[in-house]
Parts: C-alpha cells; structure tokens; sequence
C-alpha cells in the first residue's frame, strides 16, 4: 500500500473558511491525503485565505514566502511540496497570484473545491491550475460527506454551511464579489448532513452563511423555505440539543425567525446582528438599507420573543465621511442595546467595492482613536455581562478535558467558556452549572447538585447604560 500524503492547510477569516476547510480535507481524503498539524512535512499545503480587509489579505503573500523556502528545503530532500491558494484572496485576485508568486500551483476560488483533485492533477502535468470562475453547479453537491472518523475527531459541535453569497453589497465589503449571488441550500440535504453529524455524536450545530437569515432554500414541500421553518425542522432531530446561526442581517430578521427565538428552546439566545454603524447617514452611505432605528426595532422584537437573549455585532469605524458625530452616534446605539461581545474594525478600502473610490477618508490618528473608544465601551459591556452571570446557575454543554487536570470545559448558551471539575464522563451534555467566579473572559463553576432545571439568565437584569 502507497504511503498516505500529508496535507497541512491553514484557514484565515470567516467561518465558512473553516467549514470550507473541513470539506477540502474530506474531498481529499478519498485521494489518498491525511491531515498533519504543521506546513514542514506536508506534501500539500493549502492556504484558504480571506480578502475582507487589507492586513488579511497581504498575510497570503507573506506566508507564500515563508512556504518557498520550505518547499525548496522539501526539493533538496527529495520531496515534492505542492502549494494551493483557495478562499476568497484566490477568487479577487487569481491571476495576479501566479504572476507574484510562481511557488503556487493551483489558485482555487470558493465555489471550486470539488474540483480539487482534478486541478492538483492538471498542476501535475501542465505546471499550474487555475478556476475562478464561478461554476453553475452547486459545489456541495458535488463535495463527498465528512467520514465518521473525521466527524468524530472534531469534537461535539459543528458548523453546517445552508447559505452562500450575498446579494446586498454594502458598498465596503468584497463578499458579494468573491462568493458570488447568494444561493441556499435544499432543506432535506441540510437535515441529512446534520442527521449524519447526530448520529456521530454532534450535539450542537451553527448554520453558517454570509448572509444566513436571508436563507430560502427548497423545502420538502417544493417552496422556499425561511431560516426559522428551517431551524424548527432541524430542532426536532434527535441528538441536536444546540442550535445556533451566523451570520444574519438585520433586514432579514422576518417573523419565522422571531417566532423560532420564541418556541424553540434548541436555538440558543445569543445572536449575532451586525449594525456596522450607528448613523443614519454612515448606514446610508455603506448602503445597508436600514436606518438605526430599524436596527434597533429588530432587537427589541427579538427581546420580546426570547427574555434572555443577548447580542453580538459587527462595527466598522473611520468609513469615509464619517465624523465625529456620526461616531458618538455608534457608541449611543452600543451603550443602548448592551452587547454581550462585539467585533470592530477600521475601515479598510478594499478593491471592488464602491467604497473604494470615496475620498473623504479619516484620518489614521482619528480612526485608531475612534477604534480604542469604540472596544473599550464594547469590553465594559462584555465584562458586564460576564460578572452578572456570577451567582446564576446556567446550562453548560460540556465539549472537551480543560488544560487543568481534572477539570472539563464547556459553554453556556452565550458561547462563554465554563470551566468545572467533573467526570469527563459528561463531555457531550448539558448540565446545569452554578457559576462563582469569572477570570478573564472564562465562567468558572460548580455542577448544580441534582437534577435542577437551570434558572433562565435574564438580560434585562443588565444596565443597558454601561460607563462609556
Ligand atoms: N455578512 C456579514 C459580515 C461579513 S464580513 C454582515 O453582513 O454583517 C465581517 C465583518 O467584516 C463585517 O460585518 C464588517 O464589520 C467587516 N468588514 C467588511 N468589509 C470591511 C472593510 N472593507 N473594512 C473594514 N471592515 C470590514
Ligand atoms: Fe458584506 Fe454586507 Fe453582504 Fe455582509 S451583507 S456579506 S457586509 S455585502
Ligand atoms: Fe473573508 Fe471571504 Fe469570509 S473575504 S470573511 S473568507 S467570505
């Protein structure tokens, strides 16, 4: 029998990358590749990269010199290093990698995986491969599902892509171009996908799409289904006790998806509703077709739906034109909704995007002020939220031993990681857990004697005014 072929790839930007990345080993796994922790001794590398703001993308060429010289060290040994660059830097800029980087031998873009095998194999006899475009068929379709194995070494949470694409295109970001229209998966292969996951000891799956709630996949019924039909239906499979989707658009938050928050006790109440910016005329010229007040109407119905639900976002600060007014606009909506955790980021003139050609740019200084005032605000409320877990006892799904001996770890509803001493017997299940203390941004508890139904975690018990 042939040796196994080691392949290392390494993931940077969202998580469909890393769902993606998951699929590309499983794709290749049928040829004949395993998985190796580190680039040194693989015989392919992939990198799967992200074109969302500049440092993210310039990281791709950076590594690319660091592969050359490990595969010229590879050569001198005797051994071919193969070298991919797939993800969304693969599908803006294809070309322009090869021209700056011969090391690369295939530059794959998002929707091409499935064509991976046969793009290593024309590398092989012609030098180079390349496929950008963006092909008619449907790339899961075509993608052999995960092994038990595989599914089983990677633990008791998993991602499930529904949606891909985005049809929005707010005049910042590169998504609409490098993933292409949104497009949504049938309901029945997502069940079977998550069903194939429960029997192999998944307890808990986010849905995953750049734009997930604008989810309208063909249900068993013929008719598109929204992402709340959806949830209900995957809520009933037995073994999924967690549900949970990113990331979602607040035009898209419909009444299928509040009623889901509202009945479903599997969808967890932490979600992510990206708002980028607090002005009516920044959201105007990002070309998100919301106003604040509609942003803030959506979370206030999601409120209402499910007491204990918080929230997380994404914020872009120094977008061209914005000024300081429109700034304290953005911190007022944070200090008023109360996040539970956010991402923020400065803006980043990517090509493509209209954005691109507005020249009121703000200054570096203003931004990185801007970006400090910003996080700090977001961190009190973070932390906030954090302590007023201290004295609740809330339910925690056990996923893994903790680096301290005889502690396991896990997660609360808010995504928070709960640290216990415990059997690791109950790595895979939910258990109440009397929280005591907090360090840093970990939950540490104790299991609640008995079987006690844990008590439901009140955000409205937060301050919703948290020292700016
Ligand atoms: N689909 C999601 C987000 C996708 S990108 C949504 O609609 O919100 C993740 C985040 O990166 C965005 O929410 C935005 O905050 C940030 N981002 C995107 N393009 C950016 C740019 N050009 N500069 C800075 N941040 C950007
Ligand atoms: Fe990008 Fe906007 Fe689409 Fe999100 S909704 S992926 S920010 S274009
Ligand atoms: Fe990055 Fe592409 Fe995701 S640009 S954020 S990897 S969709």
């Amino acid at each position: 029998m042939s040796q196994p072929r080691k392949l290392h790839i390494k993931s940077y930007g969202c998580q469909m990358n890393v769902y993606d990345a998951q699929r590309m080993v499983d794709t290749l796994a049928a040829e004949g590749f395993i998985e190796t922790p580190a680039a040194d001794d693989a015989d392919l590398v992939i990198l799967n990269t992200c074109h969302i703001r500049e440092k993210a993308s310039e990281k791709v060429y950076s590594e690319l010199g660091r592969l050359r010289v490990l595969r010229d060290e590879a050569a001198r040994g005797g051994r071919t290093m193969n070298i991919v660059v797939a993800g969304c830097v693969a599908q803006a800029e294809g070309q322009e990698i090869i021209r700056r980087a011969p090391v690369v031998d295939v530059v794959v873009g998002p929707q091409s995986y499935h064509h991976l095998p046969q793009l290593l194999a024309q590398a092989k006899s012609h030098g180079r491969a390349l496929e950008t475009e963006f092909p008619v068929e449907d790339k899961f379709a075509f993608l052999p599902p995960p092994s038990r194995q595989a599914i089983r070494s990677r633990g008791i949470s998993s991602f499930v892509t529904v949606q891909e694409g985005c049809d929005k295109f707010c005049s910042f970001c590169v998504v609409p171009y490098t993933r292409g229209a949104e497009v949504s998966r049938p309901v029945a292969k997502i069940a079977d996908d998550v069903r194939r996951l429960a029997d192999n000891g998944v307890h808990e799956i986010t849905l995953i799409g750049q734009n997930v709630n604008a989810y309208h996949g063909e249900g068993p019924d013929g008719r598109p289904w929204p992402l709340g039909r959806l949830l209900r239906h995957l809520a009933r499979i037995p073994g999924i006790v967690r549900l949970r989707y990113s990331t979602s658009h607040p035009r898209d938050v419909d009444d299928s998806l509040i009623e889901a928050h509202r009945d479903l006790p599997e969808l967890m109440p932490f979600v992510h509703v990206p708002v980028q910016s607090g002005s009516d005329r920044i959201l105007g010229a990002m070309n998100r077709k919301h106003s604040a007040d509609d942003y803030r109407r959506v979370i206030e119905r999601l409120r209402k739906a499910r007491q204990d639900i918080a929230f997380s976002s994404d914020f872009i600060v120094g977008f061209p034109g914005e000024t300081g007014e429109d700034f304290c606009a953005t911190l007022a909506l944070v200090e008023q909704i109360g996040y539970a955790g956010a991402y923020s980021f400065k803006y980043s003139p990517r090509p493509g995007p209209p954005a691109a050609e507005m020249r009121e740019m703000v200054s570096a200084e203003e931004m990185d002020e801007r970006l400090v005032r910003l996080q700090e605000l977001i961190d009190s409320q973070q932390s906030a939220f954090n302590r007023a877990m201290i004295g609740t006892t809330v339910d925690v799904l056990f996923e893994r031993p903790a680096r301290n001996p005889g502690q396991i770890v896990g997660r609360t509803a808010w995504l928070q990681p709960a640290h216990v001493f415990a059997s690791p017997d109950i790595i895979g299940q939910v258990w109440p857990v009397t929280i005591e203390r907090l360090e840093r941004y970990s939950l540490l508890g104790t299991l609640a004697p008995g079987p006690v139904q844990a008590q439901p975690f009140s955000t409205t018990s937060l301050p919703t005014t948290v020292g700016a």
